[in-house]
């Protein structure tokens, strides 16, 4: 049995997830209709990383025979007028799951649950470089993206990133 504040924590969390998954396809649609599908795939294979997050959650809490309760997803209603706002948003988005994560590493810290903090460990790192992914992301755009031969190369590099499983698996 998990501590009842850390397993409400790690079912939010499922729903939290799920909704960045909601959100990066809703970007991802967004550079699908602009034309650059190089972006609109980056952001479809995040969107299926947050999906992989929400399973893991789910699964950790179902191996500590917690119950799952899934909830209603939030529609995802922020307006892009430019390619930038969306790189923006997926920084702040990201920056705020990290101190979700934080959060419930914190619950878990205050009652002793070394498994729970040892299983946020993985999203601990993961949350760095989902940072650091959208912050080149803007710097790229930054340096490249006012010159349409910069937007073209940027968008052939990122129409090469492939979908990888997580690394952390539970059974
Ligand atoms: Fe699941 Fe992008 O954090």
């Amino acid at each position: 049995m998990l501590d009842k504040k850390v397993s409400k924590l790690l079912n939010e969390q499922i729903n939290k997830e799920l909704y960045s998954a909601y959100l990066y396809l809703d970007m991802s649609s967004y550079f699908e209709e602009r034309g650059l599908n190089g972006f609109a795939n980056w952001y479809m294979i995040q969107a299926q990383e947050e999906r992989d997050h929400a399973m893991l959650f789910y699964q950790y809490l179902h191996n500590n025979g917690e119950k799952v309760t899934l909830d209603a997803i939030g529609k995802p209603d922020k307006i892009f007028k430019k390619d930038m706002d969306v790189l923006k948003a997926g920084l702040e988005h990201e920056e705020y799951v990290t101190s979700l994560i934080n959060a419930i590493y914190d619950a878990a810290y205050k009652v002793k649950d070394f498994r729970t903090m040892q299983f946020l460990d993985w999203f601990i790192k993961e949350q760095g470089e989902e940072e650091t992914n959208a912050n080149d992301m803007i710097t790229k755009m930054e340096l490249f993206g006012s010159d349409p031969k910069g937007l073209y190369m940027l968008n052939q590099e990122l129409a090469a990133r492939t979908y990888s499983a997580p690394s952390l698996k539970l059974d």
